[in-house]
């Protein structure tokens, strides 16, 4: 008789959006007049830039005729994007990263997934909490975080480090030494970020201990401050210690089109054995890459033309997040993120859960948020709005909440 992965029947519930896709569509079953605003889930909603369309219909003329055809990608992606990623996000920015470290995927969050694969199932992890659940839920499959208390919603084998208003929303290094330790700035689900010399102290405290740094940054186009880094790479000494995870998801627009990549130095080593070759091993069996027009799109991220309608795009979001910022402030709430990241954080008001303010907000506004608790037990008592619906959406979804 086969046997199943039981790690997986120590999951709680399903995974955070699709719970509230379920919630949503029940009350848009139950109420058909109710003209709902989502502002939950991270999905961007403005179109491809031209550019990338451009560069998407090139690549299908391409792939209908033999002599232009292209068939399995290469392991790591084709030279022409990881040439332009090299040059754009890291050399560029002075970081030492080149184009045989980065590795082309279909997006960040299967790379975040399965990232652990490469770990021993014996590491400890720690994660920021609140925390972008797919970190810690693949871990949980993978058996490497213990047993589920649910009262306090934590696993007994990873270590937590709060990230509430109390620290700014900073981690501090845990007192309990971790093996991996997952970062994501700027902040899925806080929106907050740290500063160069605060990452600066991760990445020696990383070096320090053994320990190996997965650096999710996803969100790095929306960095409107000058002390906030782009890549972890920009800190001295993370070259031997730190995974980074690209998206082109939230910069570029990819979420249905699908575009990643995974920087992992050749100098990131346990023992003798470059984790590179891990991942590069991992690649090759289990993956044959991101399509050849799709790579084109993201080729396209980095032409002139195509940087200049991206950053109209990021701003366009980005007035979104001053909407809400300043919309929810003037409506009496405490709110934080928003300055460089599209997503805003705020305190329940009158003490509500957050799945309490999910439900009001639902039921009397019609607007759909993310409860704080869904990314762990220290974002219970928050709520996250999501910047990437439309300006008009947004603002009208911000009209209703002021008049609550
Ligand atoms: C989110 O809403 O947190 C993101 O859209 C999730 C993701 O990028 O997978």
């Amino acid at each position: 008789m086969f046997k199943i992965n039981d790690n997986y029947l120590k999951l709680p519930g399903s995974y955070l959006f699709s719970t509230i896709a379920k919630k949503v569509a029940a009350y848009g079953e139950a109420h058909p007049d109710a003209q709902i605003i989502r502002l939950g889930i991270g999905d961007v909603t403005q179109p491809l830039a031209p550019a990338i369309i451009d560069a998407l219909h090139g690549a299908v003329d391409e792939m209908a005729d033999a002599k232009t055809f292209h068939g399995y990608a290469p392991d790591l992606g084709y030279e022409f994007l990881r040439n332009a990623i090299a040059k754009n996000d890291y050399q560029d920015r002075g970081c030492d990263i080149s184009a045989d470290e980065i590795f082309v995927s279909d997006g960040a969050k299967c790379d975040s997934g399965n990232i652990q694969e490469i770990f021993s199932v014996d590491n400890k992890i720690a994660v920021c909490d609140p925390v972008y659940p797919v970190y810690v839920d693949t871990n949980v499959m993978a058996g490497r975080t213990g047993v589920y208390d649910p009262a306090a919603g934590t696993w007994s084998d990873v270590i937590y480090m709060p990230c509430t208003a109390e620290n700014n929303f900073t981690p501090e290094l845990p007192k309990e030494t971790p093996d991996i330790i997952y970062l994501c700035f700027p902040n899925n689900p806080t929106g907050t970020t740290i500063t160069k010399d605060q990452l600066q102290v991760w990445v020696d405290y990383a070096n320090k201990v053994g320990a190996v740094i997965i650096y999710d940054a996803a969100y790095e186009a929306y960095i409107s401050e000058e002390d906030v880094p782009h890549s972890v790479y920009e800190c001295e000494g993370a070259r031997t210690c730190a995974i980074e995870l690209h998206s082109f998801s939230k910069n570029a627009g990819f979420t249905g089109t699908r575009l990643g990549y995974t920087v992992i130095p050749k100098d990131l080593k346990c023992g003798d054995v470059m984790l590179h070759s891990l991942w590069a091993r991992r690649h090759g069996t289990k993956y044959n890459g991101a399509p050849y027009i799709i790579q084109k799109a993201g080729e396209a991220v980095y032409s002139e033309a195509g940087k200049a309608q991206l950053k109209e795009q990021v701003a366009y979001y980005m007035k979104n997040a001053k909407v809400i910022y300043e919309g929810l402030k003037e409506a009496g709430h405490t709110v934080f993120g928003g300055v460089n990241a599209p997503y805003i954080w705020l305190k329940t008001p009158d003490k509500m859960t957050s799945w309490e303010f999910f439900d009001y907000l639902l039921e009397k506004a019609n607007v759909v948020g993310t409860p704080g608790s869904g990314f762990g037990p220290s974002g219970e008592g928050y709520f996250r709005l999501t910047a990437f619906g439309s300006y008009e959406n947004t603002v009208a979804a911000i009209e209703r909440i002021k008049h609550l």
